[in-house]
């Protein structure tokens, strides 16, 4: 389980300071789907860093499972980062020039996967986003929603407890969007707790519970009721 509390951060340039969160406080459990959503600026991304161990929080703390991370070293945290967490940003973040299974394997390069093992991990993981077909192609020559697989296959790929997301459907057009947010479902179905960021409403439907972030501070928080036949929305 993850749990904030009181967390603030601040953010200090010469002379001006930003409260960019000002005391957030919540639990996230490991089944749920959770969506992050508020008006630009309001401090999303910054609870995503917080939450992705990519920042430390002002003050407050924070524990994910059983881990308080105001104890742990910078050191601690990116061997935890690397074996727990996965990662997918709006601009897939991948290496253009290297393959689509160059890619994918990359974080297992930094974990203690032996080299027999690592092979059927990442063939496993573009399966699962529909791209072995595209194994052996460059990152570079595919269209955004193959990217955008190609990096939840990377986020996938260590088995992670969680895979965290800021706008993953942000540079897709709606039918790709669709394709993805379908492979997010997948996952949360499979076991992984699933915490995105996102500015549509379309793409917070998947999820389960909805945080609304305002001003640095949660302005709602509630459990989305999903229609049944959501799953099947987008084909
Ligand atoms: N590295 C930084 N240094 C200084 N200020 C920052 C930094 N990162 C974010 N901020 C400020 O913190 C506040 C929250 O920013 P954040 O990026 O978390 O917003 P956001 O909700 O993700 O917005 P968007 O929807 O536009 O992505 C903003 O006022 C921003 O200018
Ligand atoms: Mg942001």
């Amino acid at each position: 389980m993850i749990a904030l509390k009181a967390v603030k951060k601040i953010y200090a340039d010469d002379g001006s300071s930003t409260v960019a969160l000002n005391g957030v406080s919540f639990e996230i459990h490991k089944d749920e789907f959770v969506a992050i959503m508020g008006p630009s600026g309001s401090g999303k991304s910054t609870l995503l860093h917080i939450l992705s161990f990519m920042d430390r929080p002002t003050s407050g703390s924070y524990t994910f499972f059983d881990k308080k991370i105001e104890e742990m070293s910078d050191t601690e945290l990116a061997y935890v980062r690397n074996q727990e967490m996965g990662f997918v940003f709006q601009s897939f973040n991948l290496l253009g020039h290297a393959s689509v299974y160059d890619n994918v394997e990359m974080p297992l390069l930094y974990s203690e996967v032996k080299m027999v093992d690592r092979k059927k991990l990442v063939e496993n993981a573009i399966a699962a986003v529909g791209l072995v077909d595209k194994t052996k192609i460059e990152a570079s020559k595919l269209s955004g929603g193959q990217k955008q697989r190609v990096a939840i296959a990377r986020a996938l790929v260590n088995n992670p407890r969680v895979i965290f997301a800021d706008e993953p459907t942000g540079n897709l057009d709606s039918q790709s969007g669709g394709q993805v947010m379908k492979i997010f479902e997948e996952l949360h179905t499979a076991g992984h707790t699933i915490v995105l960021v996102t500015h549509e409403t379309y793409t917070a439907g998947f999820a389960n519970r909805m945080i609304h972030i305002k001003d640095g501070v949660v302005d709602s928080d509630q459990l989305i009721d999903k229609h049944p036949t959501h799953a099947g929305f987008i084909k």
